[in-house]
């Protein structure tokens, strides 16, 4: 059947409304009440609170389209099938209707609706264990609709059980429908279960009746739910008989489109796959941003995702040739296609295409010397691993994600040193966001490193205002840094102009983008003073002190830590400039 994704929608609405389901509208990508995970990554997600037991003011049938993310399968995307964006269609039973309705409903939607063979359906039952029984029923059910019994198959938690979406939360047995693709079976026990690509997913039915506990335990829930879920896209795939989803005609128009900014004229393999993750990856980055709740790119949680995708977006970009600009046009068609569903894309669709375009500035700047480093890697390589230590300094100091290092050595045949990276990244994680490290192990930008970046910052910055200021009265009155920002308190008695702003950051930049690298000294305060060092609460120093020097720019006495080189430091912007106290001016400023 050629069914468009927006006669799909409806559909699936239609025949739910008709069954007494009151549709409802997407929630955000962001979950609000769950703080074990980044992203919404079902339907019922949102649902939670309903599937325990409080009433939802729509009533007790509820169907939708919810947007989702998912990250886990990231390095997939680019093969025919895997998003980490994705719409599920979903219908609801908060403590009402239950298996010997569902059952048939999804017997009569998949068969009449879709027009599916019911020669060409295959489902799984749970197989019962300690938790939970058998289920019987379910199989009963779906041999009356009309399943043959070779047809249906039991299997375990591994493959029929559902939930909870965060750590703990409703979960229960599921019965998955699969399309039998009609290829030959792989070996005398293929099953659903295999990966052989004789049955695709359809849909699932998960019949909630648990609460799993924060100690792994499942409860009773006050109420038997049905949850189900259809991803949408792979839907299509199927019903439009095409073999991947980036040919539906969700992404067509992306596509098209990725392939007229490249000049793509090829269908080699690295091509398509580089097309499919830039299709991918600006899809669910438009999303993320254009969320009713949306992020921007940046170190933690969500933002740092969003950055993962973007980034490797433009890595692959890159070599089909998509150049500045190309990411937020492509972003642009997104937003035309989803518009009238998704109506928060064209509100914030400005945003989205200024931050797409931010990020491509930001990542090209540190893009090219990064991969010049990673090819001089490889080329002093004496064995087949990448040690931990460089992927380490690729993703701390050119901002590639440890994901895209494994994924470029695997293309020359090498491995890294995961356990390296994990040991040097460990030894420096900790100071903020511990939790958000936690949610995504291997992910975030290390903050010592960044704070140090920003003390390094600070140092140059405090030059600079004695420059352009032309005054050496101007000197540190306080510091506070973390891993977002630095704040620098100074003696001046009166507000800065636009212009001298202006001028501070452009000297602090220069000396950026000179790399020259940041040396240390131990010498006497006397010493220091006579290198022409700026020293600061000079009482509270001992005998030693410690020097920073950063070429021409900077010598102060400090006790670090700094970035080895001031190239590392990125770009530097002063946010705000305003009083602290009298005769006390106060910056905050950013690298981005
Ligand atoms: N919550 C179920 C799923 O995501 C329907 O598969």
């Amino acid at each position: 059947m050629k069914i468009t994704a927006d006669e799909l929608r409806k559909k699936w609405m239609d025949f739910f409304t008709k069954r007494g389901h009151t549709p409802i509208s997407s929630a955000s990508l962001i979950p609000e009440n769950d703080p074990t995970v980044l992203f919404t990554t079902a339907g019922m997600h949102p649902l939670v609170p309903y599937l325990l037991g409080q009433p939802h003011p729509a009533g007790k049938r509820l169907c939708d389209a919810q947007k989702c993310v998912r990250t886990g399968d990231i390095d997939e995307v680019g093969d025919a099938s895997h998003c980490t964006f994705f719409e599920m269609l979903g219908n609801w039973s908060l403590g009402d209707f239950f298996k010997a309705e569902m059952v048939p409903w999804s017997y009569e939607f998949l068969t009449k609706e879709l027009g599916l063979s019911p020669d060409r359906l295959a489902v799984t039952v749970f197989e019962g264990d300690a938790d939970c029984p058998r289920d019987n029923e379910t199989a009963a059910l779906w041999e009356k609709c009309g399943i043959k019994k070779e047809n249906i198959f039991f299997l375990g938690k591994k493959h029929n059980w559902w939930g909870p979406a965060g750590q703990t939360g409703p979960c229960g047995p599921d019965t998955e429908m699969f399309y039998d693709t009609g290829k030959p079976k792989c070996c005398p026990e293929c099953s659903p279960a295999c990966d052989c690509g004789k049955y695709v997913e359809v849909w699932n039915d998960v019949f909630m009746q648990f609460n799993k506990t924060a100690d792994g335990k499942f409860e009773p829930l006050k109420q038997k739910n049905v949850d189900t879920g259809m991803g949408l896209e792979r839907a299509l795939m199927n019903m439009q008989g095409l073999s991947s989803v980036y040919d539906t005609d969700v992404f067509k128009p992306i596509v098209d489109k990725i392939k007229e900014l490249a000049e793509v004229k090829d269908d080699s393999v690295e091509t398509v796959k580089a097309v499919r993750v830039v299709a991918d990856h600006i899809r669910t980055s438009t999303f993320i941003i254009g969320d009713e709740r949306g992020v921007t790119p940046s170190n933690v949680d969500q933002g740092y995702i969003l950055r993962r995708l973007l980034r490797r977006a433009i890595r692959f970009g890159t070599t089909i040739g998509l150049k500045a600009g190309d990411y937020s046009a492509v972003a642009a068609v997104v937003v035309d296609k989803y518009k009238d569903v998704y109506p928060e894309l064209l509100a914030a669709r400005d945003k989205i295409i200024f931050e797409i375009n931010e990020e491509q500035a930001r990542f090209s700047r540190t893009l090219e010397n990064g991969i010049k480093e990673f090819e001089k890697l490889c080329k002093f390589l004496q064995t087949d691993v990448i040690p931990g230590k460089s992927a380490f300094r690729l993703y701390d100091t050119y901002g590639f994600p440890l994901e895209m290092t494994i994924e470029m050595a695997k293309e020359r045949g090498f491995t890294v040193d995961v356990d390296g990276f994990n040991a040097r990244f460990e030894e420096h994680k900790n100071l903020s966001h511990a939790g958000a490290e936690q949610r995504f192990k291997g992910g975030l930008a290390d903050t010592g490193e960044l704070t140090a970046r920003l003390h390094t910052a600070t140092h140059l910055m405090h030059r600079a205002l004695k420059e352009v200021l032309n005054d050496e009265n101007v000197n540190q009155r306080g510091s506070n840094i973390t891993p977002e920002r630095l704040r620098f308190d100074f003696s001046f008695g009166r507000a800065m102009t636009p212009e001298e702003i202006k001028a501070v950051e452009d000297k602090v930049n220069a000396a950026i983008k000179a790399d020259v690298p940041v040396t240390c000294e131990e010498m006497t305060v006397d010493e220091a003073k006579a290198a022409g060092a700026v020293g600061l609460f000079a009482s509270k120093y001992g005998e030693k002190v410690k020097v920073y020097t950063m070429g021409e720019f900077s010598k102060e006495i400090c006790g670090g830590p700094h970035a080895a080189h001031t190239g590392e430091l990125g770009h530097f912007k002063i946010l705000k400039e305003q009083s602290s106290s009298a005769g006390v001016r106060r910056i905050k400023a950013v690298l981005e």
